[in-house]
């Protein structure tokens, strides 16, 4: 997931930059593993990413559940707990090892690492500096990484290394990835 200096991870539906080594590292790292999503993050491309082995996309609205569920590799969920289970990797060659990633958006984010902290093990986070120096993410409507003081008390930064975007779009954006994992009092 990448979030920028203000927390913003969303605006107006899409994610609001285009780096494609933060795309990159999303599928190297969640490539054959089971994508877990909110409604509003499937609608954004509205099929399942090829590179992962199962999408769960979570809904309160059983018609969209109804309408989505028979997609090929597509599962439905009405609750994080029920997405979570239905998630679980398969035991099959492809899904072996390959985890569970909450991949978005900011409700998704925020429930799973507030209300479901003790069952992730794992958050990679890039954190970009884009630049912006517009109003604040409080002032602006957008979906919203948590803050890190609202989930990093269980949480440790194992592994940091920045890079810089390079090419015609968006040059001179630093980014800079990170891997949490769980405290050692929190394991
Ligand atoms: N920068 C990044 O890394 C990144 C990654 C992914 C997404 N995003 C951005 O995030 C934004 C979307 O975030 P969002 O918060 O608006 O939407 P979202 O988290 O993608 O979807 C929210 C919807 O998912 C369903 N849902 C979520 N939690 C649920 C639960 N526990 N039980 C039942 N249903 C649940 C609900 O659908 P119903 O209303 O149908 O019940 C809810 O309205 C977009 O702008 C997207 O670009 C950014």
């Amino acid at each position: 997931m990448a979030r920028n200096h203000d927390y913003l991870i969303g605006l107006n539906g899409g994610i609001p930059w285009k780096v494609p080594e933060d795309r990159a590292y999303f599928k190297e790292t969640t490539a054959g593993g089971v994508l877990v999503m909110g409604r509003y993050t499937w609608l954004e491309n509205k099929r399942h990413l090829p590179h992962a082995a199962r999408t769960v996309v979570l809904s309160s609205d059983s018609e969209f559940r109804d309408r989505i569920g028979s997609l090929d590799r597509v599962d439905t969920a009405a609750t994080l707990r029920e997405a979570l289970e239905i998630a679980r990797p398969t035991g099959t060659e492809e899904e072996a090892g390959k985890g569970v990633w909450v991949v978005g958006g900011e409700e998704m984010y925020r429930r799973s690492l507030i209300d479901f902290n003790d069952k992730a093990r794992e958050i990679h986070l890039t954190v970009l500096d884009d630049g912006t120096s517009g109003p604040s993410a409080e002032e602006m409507e957008g979906a919203k990484f948590p803050k890190q003081e609202e989930w990093a008390g269980s949480w440790e930064l194992r592994k940091r290394w920045t890079g810089e975007r390079s090419g015609e779009k968006n040059r001179g954006i630093k980014y800079e990835f990170q891997v949490w994992g769980r405290s050692p009092e929190n394991r």
